[in-house]
C-alpha cells in the first residue's frame, strides 16, 4: 500500500460555515470534522436545520461566495477544495464528486429528455460525440434498472415515475464514475419498497465502482441498512461519530440517545424507549453557550460545575470513535444501560 492509499479520500477540518442574513451571522456549520476513507459510506444524521445539506454543498462548492464564509480546509483526494478557482470545482463535479438529492424533480430540466441530459454530462466530462454520450446514457439507464432503456432513454422527466426520476438522476451522477458521491436523503420522498431498490442499487454501484458515499438522512434505519461509519451532527457539529454498530449499539451521546429513543422500530440497534428530545434544535444565530444540546440534555446536571452551560465539550476522536461531551466514560455506561433497561419495563 502506498502512503495515498492509506490516507482518507476525503478529509474535513475545523469546517466553518457562516451565513451574512439580516438577522446576523448564521453559524450553519461551526467547526466540523470528519474523514471519509476510499469505498466505504458515511452516514450524516441529525435534525432538521443541523448543518447536514450546508456540509455537503459546501464540499461541492456550491454555496454564494459573496454572502457565506467558509473557514476550515476540505481535502478530496490530497487537493485543498476550500478556496480553490471555481473552474477547478466545476470540473470536479460530476466527475470526481457528484450529488443526488431527495428532489429529482427539481435536479432534472424539463425541457430536456433523460438521455439528453445523462448524455450532456457525460460529453462535458469527456468530450464525448452525441453519438456515444446517447449510448453511455442508454447504458447507465439500463446500470440502474430502468427497463427498455433504448426507449426510455427518449423520454422527459415528467414521463417517469418517482422511482424512476431517482434512478435517472443516480444515473446522471454516476455516468463519470465519481469517485465522491454525497446522497442527500434520496430516498426519503419514496415508498418503502422503491426506497429498498435505490439503496440496494446504491450498494451495487459501490461495489462495482468502489465509489466513497456521504449518505445523509433524518432515519436511523437508513443508516443501519447503507452505512460504514455515522456522524452524529448536532447544531453544525459533529457530537458523535463511529463504526455504524459503534453508533447504533453502543451510542455515548445524549442526543445520539435521544435520536435513537425517537425511533418508532429499529430493526437490529438496541431500542430504547420511544421518547422524542424535548425543545428545539438551537438557534444558529445566537447558539446556546457551553455544550450545544445543552438546554435540552437531561443528563446536564450530572456534570460537576455548570460546566455543561459554560464550557464546549471537544470532540476527541480515537480510531474514528468518540464524542463530544463532559460525560465520563463511566457515567455514559450506566446512564445508558438504564435507559436500554427501562424499556424492557
Ligand atoms: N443560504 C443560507 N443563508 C442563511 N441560512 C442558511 C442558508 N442555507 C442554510 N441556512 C441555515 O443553515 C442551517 C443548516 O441548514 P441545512 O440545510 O444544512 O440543515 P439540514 O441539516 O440539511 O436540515 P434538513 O434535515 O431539514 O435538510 C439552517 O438553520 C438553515 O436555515
Ligand atoms: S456535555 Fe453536558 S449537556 Fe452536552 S451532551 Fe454531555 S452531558 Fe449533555
Ligand atoms: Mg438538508
Amino acid at each position: 500500500m502506498t502512503s495515498t492509499d492509506q490516507q482518507p479520500f476525503l478529509s474535513v477540518k475545523d469546517l466553518k460555515v457562516h451565513f451574512s442574513t439580516e438577522d446576523g451571522i448564521v453559524k450553519a456549520v461551526d467547526g466540523l470534522s470528519f474523514d471519509l476513507a476510499r469505498g466505504r459510506t458515511l452516514g450524516i444524521v441529525g435534525e432538521s436545520g443541523s448543518g447536514k445539506s450546508v456540509t455537503n454543498l459546501t464540499i461541492l462548492g456550491l454555496h454564494n461566495p459573496d454572502s457565506t464564509k467558509v473557514e476550515g480546509s476540505i481535502e478530496l483526494d490530497g487537493e485543498e477544495l476550500n478556496g480553490a478557482p471555481e473552474k477547478t470545482l466545476e470540473k470536479l463535479r460530476g466527475n470526481k464528486m457528484a450529488m443526488i438529492f431527495q428532489d429529482a424533480l427539481a435536479s432534472l430540466s424539463p425541457y430536456h429528455t433523460i438521455g439528453k441530459q445523462i448524455g450532456e454530462t457525460y460529453r462535458k466530462h469527456t468530450g464525448a460525440s452525441k453519438q456515444e454520450a446517447r449510448a453511455r446514457a442508454i447504458e447507465m439507464l439500463r446500470r440502474v434498472g430502468i427497463p427498455q432503456p433504448d426507449v426510455r432513454v427518449d423520454d422527459y422527466p415528467h414521463q417517469f415515475s418517482g422511482g424512476m426520476r431517482q434512478r435517472a438522476m443516480i444515473a446522471m451522477a454516476l455516468v463519470c464514475d465519481p469517485q465522491l458521491l454525497i446522497a442527500d436523503e434520496p430516498t426519503t420522498a419514496l415508498d418503502v419498497t422503491v426506497q429498498a431498490q435505490i439503496m440496494d442499487l446504491l450498494k451495487d454501484l459501490q461495489q462495482e465502482f468502489g465509489t466513497s458515499i456521504i449518505f445523509i438522512t433524518h432515519d436511523l434505519g437508513v443508516i443501519a441498512d447503507i452505512a460504514d461509519d455515522v456522524l452524529v451532527m448536532y447544531g453544525g457539529r459533529c457530537v458523535e461519530r463511529g463504526s455504524k454498530e459503534e453508533v447504533l449499539r453502543a451510542p455515548q451521546h445524549p442526543y445520539t440517545w435521544g435520536l435513537l429513543g425517537s425511533m418508532p422500530s429499529l430493526d437490529g440497534p438496541v431500542d430504547v424507549p420511544l421518547n422524542p428530545i424535548p425543545g428545539s434544535p438551537p438557534s444558529l444565530l445566537n447558539p446556546p453557550s457551553g455544550c450545544r444540546f445543552h438546554p435540552r440534555c437531561a443528563f446536564a446536571e450530572k456534570v460537576d460545575g455548570n460546566r455543561c452551560a459554560t464550557e464546549s465539550p471537544v470532540l476527541e476522536i480515537t480510531d474514528g470513535r468518540g464524542n463530544a461531551c463532559h460525560l465520563t466514560d463511566e457515567q455514559r455506561r450506566e446512564f445508558f444501560s438504564d435507559l436500554a433497561g427501562s424499556q424492557a419495563h
